[in-house]
Order: structure tokens, then sequence, then C-alpha cells
């Protein structure tokens, strides 16, 4: 262990030197805040920080706190323990307040000495490991690509983590756009197959005529077109992870032959009867509701069952909206990035209208739009947008009034206050919040515009 010694009196310093290094301990001396500070900025060159440092109370005209904050203000690792005068308590108090491990009030015995000195050792040994446990979680998480923390994501995270790096089948479902594929791939990306092939099937894009020559492969002469022998997607995916997309639009004629490759691990190449091992991990998703396909008899239970083994479900960004912001973010410098250089800032009326959109198309939704706006830059557009949807759904903009002033109550009844709110809201959105412009745009006074809106906290 390596001790810093801070202490002005010389006596008392050499003496506490003494008691460190009869007991194996390495001990850098120095007698003020400004000479350990010196000392300090030396040893982080040399990469040598020490353990723990020992400081007195007072030192000249500074305290061991001033050395106290340095310390922990550029986050230098160290254990920190203070000798405090006999009786000052408040002295003690405000030691550990600011960061301290350990404080000792002298006189003190050198087993109370080496006793505060171990603790203050164990203590930046535990920071030590919580900083590298964190570090490794935000690594895997930037791995994985996913952005938000809402509890409902940590779920997913915890999930994923757990059946990563086993061969289970994982269903995944979720509304469409709410990151279904990046789940995928974050299964494989954490799971021992990484380093082989993650292979996408749509089974959605693949008409019913070719889906099968697509998926198990076929033989030169198969069929007509098979001009040369054709390797099938879930042979590709030997030793790494096939990802079934869309599985609930599978044709039922395959869902039987995809049943026995999961159940056997073979498949045959269309025009042909030998069969192929094949190891891969199947990650299945679907944006469908399967029990109901199976009441149809679209799709077979049996298969079901076979690929449900670990349900995984995407929340929708209406469930999570506490990590929009942080998506918002995380768009705009991505899109910057690969669009190289001009900065693009919302103001923050439009952060409020993204927070209280609806979200329909999920992540890839506001992934899409931010993507427009840092392209295009223009906030007003965007703003349109996304009113035009708003309104569009209440179903307020063909009921406005038109050229001849005439504004119809829709059939099953409006909500007064909405629509108040929302005229108000799309007003100040129009003038870029100039009240004064808006109050005129909708026929009103200034007062009575800025009652209307105080009332409704715009
Ligand atoms: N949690 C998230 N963090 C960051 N980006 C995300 C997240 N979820 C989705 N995305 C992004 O949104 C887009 C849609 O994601 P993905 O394709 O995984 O969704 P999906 O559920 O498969 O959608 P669909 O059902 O429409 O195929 C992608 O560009 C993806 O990178
Ligand atoms: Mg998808």
């Amino acid at each position: 262990m390596h001790v810093l010694l801070v202490e002005d009196e010389q006596d008392q310093r050499e003496l506490v030197a003494n008691i460190l290094e009869v007991n194996d301990i390495k001990v850098t001396q120095a007698d003020s805040v400004e000479s350990a500070i010196v000392s300090l900025k030396n040893l982080v060159k040399q990469n040598t920080l020490p353990d723990v440092i020992f400081s007195d109370w007072k030192l000249g005209t500074l305290t061991g706190i001033s050395l106290l904050e340095y310390v922990r203000n550029n986050s230098l690792n160290i254990g920190f323990v203070v000798a405090t005068a006999y009786g000052s308590v408040k002295h003690a108090i405000e030691a550990i307040e600011k960061g301290a491990d350990d404080y000792l009030s002298k006189p003190f015995q050198s087993q109370e000495l080496l006793l505060a000195i171990s603790k203050a050792n164990t203590a930046k040994s535990l920071r030590e490991q919580n900083q590298s446990l964190e570090k490794q979680l935000t690594e895997q998480q930037n791995m994985v690509d996913l952005v938000g923390n809402a509890p409902c994501m940590q779920q997913v995270y915890e999930r994923i983590k757990r059946v990563s790096n086993t061969n289970a089948t994982v269903m995944i479902t979720g509304e469409s756009g709410t990151g279904k594929e990046l789940a995928a791939r974050a299964l494989h990306q954490l799971s021992d197959r990484k380093n082989n092939s993650f292979i996408a099937i749509n089974c959605g894009a693949i008409p019913e005529s070719l889906a099968e020559a697509e998926l198990f492969g076929a033989e030169k002469g198969a069929f007509t077109g098979a001009i040369a022998q054709k390797i099938g997607k879930i042979e590709a995916a030997h030793q790494g992870t096939l990802f079934l997309d869309e599985i609930g639009e599978l044709p039922i004629l395959l869902q039987a032959k995809l049943l026995r490759f999961l159940q056997e691990g073979v498949i045959t190449r269309l025009g042909s009867n030998d069969e192929i091992q094949v190891d891969a991990r199947v990650i299945a998703a679907t944006h469908r509701d399967i029990p109901t396909q199976i009441s149809k008899q679209e799709f077979r239970e049996d298969l079901y069952y076979r690929l449900n083994v670990v349900p995984l479900r995407m929340p929708s960004l209406k469930e999570r909206p506490e990590d929009i912001p942080k998506l918002i973010l995380h768009f705009i410098n991505k899109f910057e990035q690969q669009y190289g250089g001009q900065s693009a800032k919302l103001s923050a009326p439009t952060k409020k209208l993204l927070l209280d959109h609806d979200w329909p198309g999920n992540v890839r939704e506001l992934s899409n739009k931010l993507e427009r706006f840092v392209l295009l830059g223009d906030e007003q557009e965007l703003i349109e947008d996304l009113t035009r949807q708003e309104t569009n759904s209440t179903n307020f903009d063909t009921n406005m009034p038109q050229q001849n002033g005439e504004f119809n109550i829709p059939e099953n009844g409006m909500n007064w206050d909405d629509f108040e709110k929302q005229v108000l809201q799309q007003a100040l959105l129009k003038t870029k919040n100039n009240k004064t412009k808006a109050a005129k745009l909708l026929g009103m006074g200034y007062k009575q515009f800025l009652y209307r809106i105080e009332k409704f906290e715009l």
C-alpha cells in the first residue's frame, strides 16, 4: 500500500511515517496542501497514484478539506482520512460530508491509525470495482444499440442478457418500429455466435413460389430457373443466428418444413434427398397476434410453441415517454454525424410537441422525422407534420373552418377544452411563439389570448 501523508508539523509527520513504514506501507510526505497537490500531479503522470491520503485538518492557512476537494473534483480515486483536533466533531462531520472515507481524532493510537487507513483503502477498492462494472455495463449497452432506460426497457435488457448466450428460441413481439430487429441483433451480438453470421429473412417479403428455395436451398435444376445450386438462408446461418422476421407471414406449407428443422435440426435442399445438419440459433419476430392467427388456422399451433420458448415483448414508445428526450438526442447526433456538420437544434415548444405525440410508428417514426429535420433543418416543417397528424387523429382538421367559415361538430361529439387548447397551441407554433401575431391569427384581442393560454398553462 502507498500512503500520501500530509502534515505540517515535522515531528508529528515523522512519527506517523514511522508507524506506517514499520507496517510495510510506502509513504510519500508533504508538509502543505500545495506540496501535496504537486506530488499528486507527479504521481498521476507516473501513473502511480497513492491508495490513501492521510491528511491533517489544519495545514497553515488552509485545511485538509481543500486537498480533499482537489482529489474528488479531479475524480482521483484515492482513499482519504482526515486527522482532526481532539473534540472537533464539526470538522469530522464536514470531512465525511465532503467525501472523506474516515477521520481520526488526535491523539490516536497506532492501531487506530492503521485501521482507519485500511478502511479507506477498502473503500477505494470498492469504488474501483463499481467503476469497472459500470463501464462494462455501458459498453454492453452501447453494443446493443438500444436506447432508453425506462423500467420496461430494463426488463427487455435483462431478458436479452439472460438468454443471449443460450440456444433457446426467442419470439419477439411488438408493434411496428419498436426495435424488434435491433433486439434480435443484440441477442446475437451478446452470444458466442457473434463472430458467425446473423442471417435475417423477412418472411413477408419473399414470393411464396420462391420461399422454399430461399429458406432451404435448391439443387441445380430442381425447378425451372434453378440454373445453379442454391444455398438456403437456414444453411447459411450454420453456427450463427437465423432471424425469421414477420414469421406470421410464412406460408402454411413452409411452416411444416420449418417445424421439422426446429425439431430435428436438419434440412433438405429442394430437389435433393440428402439431409444436412444445421446448427443455427433461431429468433422469430412478428407484429401480429399469432394466437389469433392460430384460431383462424393461418398459423400452426405446434410451430408457435416451438418458437415461443422465450417470449420477448418490445414496448411501444407510448409506454415509455420518459425515453423520448434520450431518443431525440440519440437520433439528432446520429444523423448529424451521418450527414456531416451542421448542428440541428430543436426549440422547447417543438420538443414538447414530440413528447406529446402519439407515435403510432414508434421509434422508427421518431427516427424518420428527426432524420428529415436534420437533413432539411426546417423546424416549421416538423411542427406542421406533427400537428397535422395530431389533428387528423382527433378529427378536427376536416371540421375546421374552411373558406366558408363553417365548423361542424363531429358526429361522435368532441371535447371543447382539447379543441381550444390545440387551436391555441397551433397558433403559437405557427407564429413561433409571437403572442401578438398568434392572437391576431385567431381574431382575438391580446389580453383575451393571454388569458386563454394561461388557463391552459401553455
Ligand atoms: N430502442 C431503440 N433505440 C434506438 N433505436 C431504435 C430503438 N428501437 C428502434 N430503433 C430504430 O428504429 C428503427 C426500427 O427498428 P426495428 O427495425 O428494429 O423495428 P421493428 O420492430 O423490427 O419494426 P417493424 O415491425 O416495422 O419491422 C430502426 O432504425 C432502429 O434502429
Ligand atoms: Mg422489423
